[in-house]
């Protein structure tokens, strides 16, 4: 049963508010009841020295830290990258500038400039017109951030080669590039790549466990060896270190090793769900723009978004109101086809009249 309870007349809840809501595994709970562990702060915990050591890997970097969300993995990339007073280069719709609590500017002191984007892929170009040397004393740019897939721009899978152009760019002005990869294997598995391939052009890479992989807890942010030490400087500072944290690690060691190719049956589920919606009168939503597992439609005129989100509530379907009249669904793991023909009911009958 979803811990939301029973929808309306007995029928489960059908939560497409976020990939968060992923509950963990019987495996996840088997490995995290057994896991050994020490104090991960003193470098003691052999749970969390595991997962490191297999997310490096599987990213294609030296070395990587757990930490305990991918908010504060990007935080403390951002940290590691820059001093205070520098600047960021980042999208406008990044989660980083739109949705993390302002912490580049409160806890890293750094400025924001932003560079273009289109549905969420970097624009090269206009990234080398903003780090080109300039005689003004404005902010010199320390860091790069990309994104992957791109959370606002509708679940965007951002290909190595575009990752690339945007990244040899910063790289050649001097910039760190930080690549937010909460999504980084949806990315991956829509596009056919190994997750290195994309890690590749960045320096630094913030993967979430606890989205569609389902672990409890937790991000893994990877990078050079001499890049982590500074990292887990920075972790220990925002008050990030988590002492016997194996129990987590163990969760996320069983997400990073078999949950990544499931990915799969969440974009297919998102896909079902947009050409099914796509089909009702006077929604705005390109179903071959959902790439990954993430679905995002515009309601006919006269309809608000969070009227809207209350009217599917009442018949059992959770999802969230991105703008005044744009609508989220993210698909996961507790979401299979069979739910399809309900969400899109649920769309229907929630349309009935505007406001
Ligand atoms: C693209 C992106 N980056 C970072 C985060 C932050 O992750 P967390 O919720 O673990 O802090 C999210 C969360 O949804 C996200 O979508």
């Amino acid at each position: 049963m979803n811990p939301q309870g029973p929808g309306p007349s007995g029928t489960p809840v059908i939560d497409l508010r976020s990939d968060t809501v992923t509950r963990p595994t019987q495996a996840m709970r088997a490995a995290m009841a057994n896991a050994e562990v020490g104090d991960d702060v003193l470098g003691d915990d052999p749970a969390v020295r595991r997962l490191e050591e297999a997310a490096a890997a599987r990213l294609g970097k030296e070395a990587a830290v757990f930490v305990p969300s991918g908010t504060m993995g990007n935080l403390i990339a951002l940290l590691a990258h820059s001093k205070p007073g520098q600047a960021v280069l980042l999208d406008e719709d990044s989660h980083i500038y739109r949705i993390e609590g302002t912490g580049l500017a409160r806890v890293a002191g750094l400025v924001p400039l932003f560079f273009r984007s289109q549905d969420g892929v970097p624009d090269p170009d206009d990234i080398a017109r903003r780090v080109r040397p300039s005689a003004l004393p404005g902010p010199g740019p320390a860091v790069l951030c990309l994104e992957n897939t791109h959370n606002l721009a509708g679940g965007v899978a951002v290909p190595p080669e575009r990752l690339r152009a945007a990244a040899e760019q910063a790289r050649a002005a001097g910039l760190a590039v930080h690549l937010d990869g909460a999504r980084l294997f949806n990315a991956a598995v829509a596009l056919g790549v190994d997750a290195r391939e994309l890690a590749a052009a960045a320096d630094s890479v913030m993967i979430s466990l606890s989205k569609g992989l389902s672990a409890p807890v937790g991000s893994v942010l990877a990078g050079s060896r001499q890049f982590i030490a500074r990292a887990r400087r920075a972790r220990y500072m925002l008050g990030g270190g988590m002492r016997q944290a194996g129990v987590l690690a163990a969760a996320g060691l069983v997400a990073l090793e078999t949950m990544v190719d499931r990915l799969a049956d969440d974009h297919q589920v998102a896909a079902a769900i947009a050409r099914a919606v796509a089909e009702l009168e006077g929604v705005r939503l390109r179903p071959e723009r959902v790439q990954t597992n993430i679905v995002l439609f515009s309601l006919p005129a006269g309809h608000d978004g969070p009227e809207f989100i209350r009217r599917l509530r009442a018949r059992g379907v959770l999802a969230v109101a991105t703008g005044p009249a744009q609508v989220r669904f993210v698909t996961h793991r507790h979401v299979t086809l069979q739910d399809v023909p309900r969400v899109a009911a649920a769309v229907r009958e929630s349309l009935g009249t505007p406001r």
